[in-house]
């Protein structure tokens, strides 16, 4: 037997998509958001990426989670309403259903593909799961499908995506979240850990280039879907820990001065210039309190592996006492 599936697609048009990346293309420096890399291609390759030697983020959290499944599941509670930011391919979420029995599971994800065949997959393996995947873009305001209303809401948002964000614009999205859940709601949250650079380094610059890869595939995506003609061979890959800001950087350098065409615009870049495609914040445990706190959240838990890698809070929404 199978749980039960329904999809619900909030996808943004490709309209949306065309003035946000020539927008970023304008901006000096060039930026384009992170959220872009997570085309069907984008997704395989991230996932490809958390199975590295290098990438220790996804294998640490797993650990704690698997670790501390039993306290896990008794801060969200059995028979809520769990929501989950940025599925993917809803592993991290298998080994809280191991211990968890929500009464129905919400992942939301920007990539629809990626989402729709990791939600039937999720349903044929936990068929008493009442599975509602939304493809949605949470980085901005975002819809939630029609729910039943009574239950109590929970999230879980792994992986510290939450790092990919500003610190301001993390703040405002926890906010989101907290609105979603209600008062006393729960949100489980993952968040990676300052630490020594060489690790940061060696994980966003892996030998396999599979890290090089899936940044350069944001301009294969945007050939594709807007008409563009990016060269990925005269773009270059380069990651590193800015110390000052507290965040691991990603660029794509320019190898000689070029013009390009995006979606009938013409792009200049001249030699070693940066397109700046992501950061990934690194917190320290107190550090990423007082955010949470500052969003309206208590935080009531957190867990960290030995070596202080990473770091899995247990946050409660409650708006007033902050
Ligand atoms: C999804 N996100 C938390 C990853 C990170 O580490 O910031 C994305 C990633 N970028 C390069 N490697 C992985």
């Amino acid at each position: 037997m199978n749980g039960s599936i329904h999809f619900y697609d909030y996808h943004p048009p490709v309209a949306d998509i065309k003035a946000e990346v020539l927008g970023g293309l304008s901006k000096r420096p060039k930026q384009i958001p992170p959220k872009y890399f997570y085309d069907q291609r984008g997704s395989q390759l991230f996932d490809a990426i958390t199975e590295l030697p290098e990438y220790y983020p996804t294998r640490t959290e797993l650990n704690i989670l698997e670790a501390n499944g039993e306290q896990i599941a008794e801060f969200l509670g059995d028979d809520c309403l769990l929501m989950e930011l940025g599925s993917g391919s809803s592993r991290k979420i298998r080994v809280l259903l191991d211990a968890l029995r929500p009464a129905a599971y919400v992942p939301l994800d920007i990539s629809r593909d990626h989402l729709l065949s990791s939600a039937k997959a999720l349903a044929k393996d936990y068929p008493h799961l009442d599975v509602h995947a939304a493809c949605t873009d949470y980085s901005t305001e975002f819809e939630l499908p029609e729910l039943p209303g009574q239950l109590r809401r929970a999230a879980f948002f792994p992986g510290s995506s939450i790092g990919n964000f500003e610190p301001a614009e993390a703040c405002a999205l926890m906010r989101r979240v907290g609105a979603h859940l209600g008062q006393d709601g729960r949100l489980l949250i993952g968040v990676d850990l300052k630490k020594d650079n060489a690790i940061l380094h060696a994980a966003y610059n892996d030998a396999q280039r599979l890290t090089a890869a899936f940044n350069l595939n944001l301009l294969q995506r945007i050939n594709r879907e807007l008409g563009g003609d990016f060269d990925l061979e005269r773009f270059e890959h380069r990651a590193f820990f800015n110390e000052q800001a507290g965040r691991v950087e990603m660029h794509l350098l320019s190898r000689g001065p070029q013009q390009v065409m995006v979606a009938g615009s013409p792009i200049a870049f001249a030699a070693g210039e940066s397109l700046h495609t992501e950061n990934s914040y690194k917190y320290d445990i107190a550090e990423f309190q007082a955010l949470a706190a500052s969003s309206g959240f208590v935080a009531e838990r957190v867990w960290t592996d030995d070596q202080q890698l990473f770091s899995v809070h247990c946050l409660r929404w409650a708006p007033r006492l902050n």
